[in-house]
């Protein structure tokens, strides 16, 4: 296992392994067109991302198994395999060898690690193990009835750790402080089961716009795994609704790629308007105020440190249960979907 990422003077910034089990975003599914080849990085290791000409979203290792060309660096979508540039070997989305490029028969032995992929929601993710182990859970598909089109925006290269992205969820005490909100109540005290967490809570804050009413809004989040979560909030004074996705990708075990991405809808009065009227309206507002959020935050995640066990007082979140749910996805961890 990697060592943990380090601070200034190589102390420990945080005392747990850098690629958590999970779920990582690894493309919005609008960004990855049939037959497209994408390079990433997913913990630790370089990848290769493609679309079949079917539709389907396939990640391999990067280096080709027979012979260790890169599969992103001048591979193609045929059919529903991808072509090594090299000897023209092809990999169909289970990281099988389907053809040589000699039309000869393809080594058995010549078989790539494919990732787990699962598509819903427009996002692409893939399931990381650094254990190799099949996955036991899976977010679910989220009802997205009456929602706009998803806007999205990718936070590269943040030097902090998905423990910490997701922990902020459940900061109720950093609200107020970092991002201005006020009268925060709990509506619903943290929830786990197994990999799922959930809690709900309600904050004002001051009106957005000069002369218009001051915002309350109820926040429910809901994580799945490190990697995943989305939060709805219905901003009850406005009539309207939104949901945000806080997907943090860990890449090269020091760094973490944070994709957002948020819809939004009407409710009570505006439930009737189309979602994507009220895009056109009013998302780029909206989504301007959630990404002034999650910069609020960014300078806090990179240079912070974790404290292990923190110094709580009254005002702070359910930091502690977060953490003991948070302990079932270190690779080491002894089961998984345990239910706490
Ligand atoms: S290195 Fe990929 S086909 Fe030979
Ligand atoms: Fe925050």
């Amino acid at each position: 296992m990697l060592p943990p990422m380090t601070g200034a003077g190589g102390r420990a910034r945080f005392p747990f392994h850098p690629f958590p089990t999970g779920w990582y975003l690894v493309a919005f599914s609008r960004d990855l067109r049939p037959r497209a080849v994408r390079t990433l990085k997913l913990a630790g290791e370089e990848l290769v991302l493609f679309r079949s000409e079917s539709g389907r979203a396939a990640l391999l290792p990067a280096h080709c198994p027979h012979m260790g060309a890169h599969l992103g660096q001048g591979g193609r979508v045929r059919g529903e395999a991808l072509r090594c540039p090299m000897h023209g070997f092809e990999f169909d989305a289970q990281g099988s060898c389907v053809a040589t490029g000699y039309g000869t028969r393809p080594p058995p032995k010549c078989k790539a690690q494919a990732l787990t992929v699962l598509e819903q929601n427009g996002l692409v993710l893939a399931y990381c193990d650094v254990l190799g182990r099949a996955p036991e859970w899976q977010p679910p598909e989220v009802d997205m009835q009456g929602f706009g089109p998803l806007r999205t925006h990718v936070f590269a290269g943040l030097p902090t750790h998905p423990q910490e992205t997701t922990e902020n969820s459940v900061d109720i005490g950093h609200l107020g402080v970092v991002h201005g909100y006020e009268d925060v109540r709990t509506l619903e005290p943290l929830r786990t089961e197994g990999a799922y967490l959930t809690t709900r809570y309600a904050f004002s804050r001051r009106a957005l716009v000069p002369g218009t009413p001051a915002v309350r809004a109820e926040f429910t989040i809901h994580a799945y795994g490190l990697g995943y979560s989305y939060v709805d909030v219905d901003v009850v004074s406005h009539g309207l609704r939104s949901r945000h996705f806080v997907l943090a990708t860990p890449t090269d075990g020091e760094h973490v790629d944070l994709h957002v991405a948020a819809c939004f809808a009407g409710r009570g009065k505006l439930a009737r308007v189309p979602g994507a009227l009220l895009d056109r309206v009013l998302g780029a507002v909206m989504f301007k105020g959630f990404l002034s959020d999650v910069i609020q935050d960014v300078p806090i995640w990179s240079n912070k440190i974790y404290v292990q066990p923190p110094a709580l007082a009254q005002g702070d979140g359910p930091i502690g249960r977060y953490r003991s749910w948070a302990r079932q996805f270190q690779p080491d961890a002894l089961a998984l979907n345990t239910p706490s």
